[in-house]
């Protein structure tokens, strides 16, 4: 059953992929972020407290996000596995996370540098019906600005400007990437849990290809 958490900077391309790996595993896309911007789109009070703080770039309080998981990951379709996507994000979510008795047995780093992150984030587009990711470079829809399946209009996130995105990745080097010293040292004490490493820096079909290696579907 696999129970999966993708790590990485923000743009290293954890939606992009985690898409992929949900498709061939038939199993569902657990993502915080996406998750807290439809809060925010419904307006509802979870959605009023968060909206400053990730315009911000700033994490938003773990009381909301393990409130968030704990409902999700409890739900039937979680049953025969999940891909985490944005979560864990401190070492206080992961231990929370553990002492919750939600297992993991794969983590995946996408590790890609900050100017590649500062390029990726600035050229993304979004389709905010489904979460689909465009990059007017890298991985541009066949018309511009439209989304390929629905045709309706791509937008830009409201975290996506430079401010924003040097603060988002001031927040990962602080409280997110000792995750991945923390993943790799359980992942050597454990047989029932896998580290892997891969360099997101590569193009999106390679990427892909290493991903499918490791979860070997
Ligand atoms: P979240 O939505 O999780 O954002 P993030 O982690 O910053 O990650 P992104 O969605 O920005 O990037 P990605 O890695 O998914 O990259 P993508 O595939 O889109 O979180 C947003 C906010 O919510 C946070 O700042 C925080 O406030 C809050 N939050 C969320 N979870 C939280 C938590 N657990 N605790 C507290 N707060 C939380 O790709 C990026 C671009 O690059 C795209 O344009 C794509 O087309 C392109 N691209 C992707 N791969 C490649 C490639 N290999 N080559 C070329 N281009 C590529």
């Amino acid at each position: 059953m696999p129970r999966i958490v993708l790590l990485g900077p923000p743009g290293a391309g954890k939606g992009t992929q985690a898409q992929v790996i949900c498709q061939r595993c038939h199993i569902p896309q657990i993502s915080t972020g996406e998750m807290l911007r439809s809060a925010v789109k419904s307006g509802s009070t979870t959605g009023t407290q968060v909206k400053e703080i990730m315009q911000q770039g700033d994490l938003v309080p773990d009381q909301i996000i393990l409130t968030l998981i704990k409902q999700r990951i409890h739900q039937p379709d979680c049953q025969q596995g999940f891909l985490l996507d944005g979560f864990p994000r401190n070492l206080s979510q992961a231990t929370s996370m553990a002492e919750e008795g939600i297992e993991i047995d794969t983590v995946i780093e996408l590790a890609a540098s900050d100017d590649m992150i500062i390029r990726r984030l600035g050229g993304r587009r979004v389709h905010p019906g489904s979460g689909r990711v465009y990059h007017v470079v890298y991985n541009p829809p066949a018309v511009e600005n439209t989304d390929d399946i629905s045709g309706e209009p791509l937008t830009h996130r409201s975290d996506d400007f430079p401010a924003t995105i040097k603060k988002r990745l001031e927040v990962y080097h602080q409280q997110t990437e000792p995750l991945v010293d923390y993943y790799r040292k359980m992942a050597s004490q454990s047989e029932n849990c896998t580290f892997n490493k891969i360099d997101a820096e590569q193009p999106i079909d390679q990427v892909e290809r290493d991903l499918v290696r490791i979860i070997s579907v």
